[in-house]
């Protein structure tokens, strides 16, 4: 197999689209990482589903507005974004580019953008957060101890996070097929270094009639009891990540967290499971209109980003188009693929007579 090609130094003039990055891609990581980070679960249903879902909406524009007020600032959960888009927690970058997180950071330093760093980053948290300028967060991934759980939202209050999002759809993998198909195994010179004073799991023997999964990987995945128990245990806001049920979202918010990410984990853990887009607007009616929900999945246009704040969506989460930009072309690849996103939405916003975020609503959006 071909050595994949290195990073670009400047962005070629057909690249011009989230969609080429993910064609460019290709050139730029060997075969089995790219399968990984492109892939998704079983028969990646729920994968297809995060694109189509897009397609089943229609923008109805309106003409002849003034435009010359508008805005993409808004404010979310104490912090003013300037554009509602937020690179997701995306494990391992250093799969991507040498530079790894740290290119992220500096692109998302470039556009003012926030970045949610995750618990299985490939750079220390705490280097990441003296690089970040912006919004900075924190993904937590419960760990089997207690203890050490605490020990990294510790970690993240100390280096200055200002937000805990707390990833609760992948208690265990899904079923990779692609991935496992190309013969993807995390390389021995990238770890997830947040984790390596993690205390050694005990090593527990099943009895025969016992299952690896229930009584093995899951003995050890959160429940709401523990988010409770976090939420004793830090200040800063908790943001829940992976949630699909309108009753899981409520639950969430009569318990005191403060906000919500719709999500399916870009198609990765459980195949078959709907869209975000498509139980967001159940969602938002049944948590209110003034309570926080992201969403992520399969997000690649301006129009998308639209189409999600028009069905209740506070802001987006970014994820698989950052790592493509970042083996394409490292930070500047990320900043390109951000600059590109924010014009995309502008364009939108101007061309379907909706200034302010605000404006944009279930009117503007009519069935495929
Ligand atoms: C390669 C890869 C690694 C990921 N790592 C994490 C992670 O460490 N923590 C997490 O909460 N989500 C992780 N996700 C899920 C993303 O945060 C996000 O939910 C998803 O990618 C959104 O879909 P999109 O890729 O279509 O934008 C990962 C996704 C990918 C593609």
């Amino acid at each position: 197999m071909s050595h994949p090609a290195p990073a670009l130094q400047s962005i070629p003039s057909d690249l011009v689209s989230l969609a080429d990055y993910r064609h460019y891609a290709r050139q730029h990581l060997p075969h089995d990482i790219y399968e990984y980070i492109a892939g998704g679960g079983a028969d990646e249903i729920s994968l297809k589903r995060n694109r189509n879902s897009f397609e089943q909406h229609l923008i109805q524009p309106r003409i002849l507005r003034h435009m010359t007020e508008g805005s993409t600032r808004s404010e979310l959960l104490g912090q003013t974004l300037r554009y509602p888009v937020l690179l997701a927690p995306v494990a391992f970058q250093h799969l991507a580019h040498p530079e790894g997180e740290m290119a992220t950071a500096r692109a998302a330093n470039a556009l003012d953008t926030g970045m949610v760093v995750s618990t299985l980053a490939s750079t220390s948290m705490e280097q990441l957060a003296a690089t970040l300028e912006g919004p900075k967060w924190f993904q937590l991934y419960f760990q089997q101890d207690r203890d050490f759980t605490l020990s990294l939202v510790r970690r993240a209050e100390a280096a200055g996070y200002s937000h805990l999002m707390v990833t609760v759809d992948a208690p265990l993998h899904g079923i990779r097929n692609r991935a496992q198909r190309a013969g993807f195994e995390l390389p021995p010179q990238i770890s997830a270094v947040n984790l390596i004073d993690r205390p050694p799991l005990p090593r527990k023997v099943l009895e025969p009639e016992q299952s690896i999964v229930f009584q093995g990987m899951m003995s050890e995945a959160p429940t709401w009891s523990d988010i409770n128990w976090l939420l004793q245990h830090t200040r800063l806001p908790v943001i829940l990540k992976g949630v699909l049920h309108p009753d899981d979202a409520v639950q969430a918010k009569q318990m005191g967290i403060d906000g919500i990410v719709i999500s399916n984990h870009g198609g990765r853990t459980l195949d078959c499971v709907p869209a975000a887009l498509d139980v967001l607007p159940k969602i938002r009616e049944c948590v209110g209109e003034k309570y926080a929900i992201l969403l992520d999945g399969g997000i690649e246009r301006g129009t998308d980003i639209f189409k999600a704040l028009a069905l209740g969506a506070n802001a987006v989460l970014i994820g698989r188009p950052q790592v493509f930009a970042l083996a394409v072309a490292g930070a500047l690849g990320v900043a390109h693929m951000l600059r590109l996103l924010r014009e995309e939405l502008e364009v939108t916003m101007a061309l379907a007579g909706t200034p302010r975020l605000a404006d944009i609503n279930a009117d503007c959006l009519i069935d495929a």
